[in-house]
């Protein structure tokens, strides 16, 4: 009888490990993640970053909220980590009327020495850059194979409006950058959390003055947000795969 019972209950498990997939660098990420989670304190307003390196994050903030009695509240940077930090039952902030965050922790997908970022690989550069931006601190989390001499390998995402979208491309294009419309493997073009659309943008390799390009890019009416993360990032952590931390101040 006990037998009965408890197979199907293990199969579920055993099929529900199997379709998370294993993230790239998921021990340094997890690391890292872990010890962005121990640096917050009871009483802050945190924003939670996107992505599988946030995401780590979310989790061991969420085991210290039930664990040590934490007492934080957060404000999501996409639908997705809303998902995790309800799973976890962390308490979440009106955004409408919160006019400031203690902390933000999030991934980047590039970082170059003088702190100036790409993100935007999982389509949240628009929420997560209002996050960062209203808060005190933007804590950055990242294992080291995100840390690059000059910006500009990794795809740039800019967040566009559908409206009027293919002048927008053209214009973007008539300025010299290769732009993607990303897709969405169900739903044909992606759309980001705020209906938008996203154009993964290939700049030229090294990309020596992401200031000006992101000036550029964003003066196009048509265009939300660039995936150009400069003058945000407060300290960095970055994660080792023999799970040790530097931390850039
Ligand atoms: C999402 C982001 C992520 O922070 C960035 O893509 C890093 O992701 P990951 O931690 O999965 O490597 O900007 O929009």
């Amino acid at each position: 009888m006990m037998f009965r019972t408890r197979i199907p209950k293990l199969l579920t498990l055993v099929k529900k490990m199997a379709s998370v997939p294993v993230p790239k660098n998921a021990i340094a990420k997890e690391a890292v993640g872990k010890s962005a989670a121990a640096l917050i304190e009871s009483g802050m307003t945190v924003g939670l970053g996107s992505g599988t390196t946030a995401s780590y994050f979310i989790a061991h903030l969420g085991r210290r909220c039930r664990k040590e009695g934490l007492d934080i509240k957060a404000a999501p940077t996409s639908s997705h980590a809303l998902k995790q930090a309800q799973k976890e039952e962390i308490p979440i902030i009106d955004i409408e009327t919160c006019i400031s965050l203690d902390i933000a922790v999030d991934g980047a997908d590039e970082v170059d020495p003088q702190k100036r970022m790409i993100k935007g690989g999982g389509g949240a550069l628009f929420r997560e850059k209002v996050i960062a931006n209203m808060s005190k601190e933007f804590l950055v989390i990242v294992d080291e194979t995100k840390r690059v001499a000059h910006l500009g390998r990794f795809p740039l995402a800019v967040e566009i409006s559908p409206f009027a979208y293919m002048a927008t491309l053209a214009q973007l294009r008539n300025k010299g950058y290769s732009a993607a419309l990303r897709q969405d493997a169900r739903e044909g073009h992606y759309k980001t959390d705020n209906g938008n659309y996203i154009a993964d943008v290939q700049l030229e390799f090294p990309c020596i003055h992401p200031e000006k390009d992101h000036e550029n890019i964003h003066s196009i009416p048509g265009v939300i947000e660039t995936g150009f993360f400069l003058k945000l990032a407060g300290r960095i952590l970055v994660g080792f795969p023999d799970k040790h931390i530097e931390i850039i101040d």
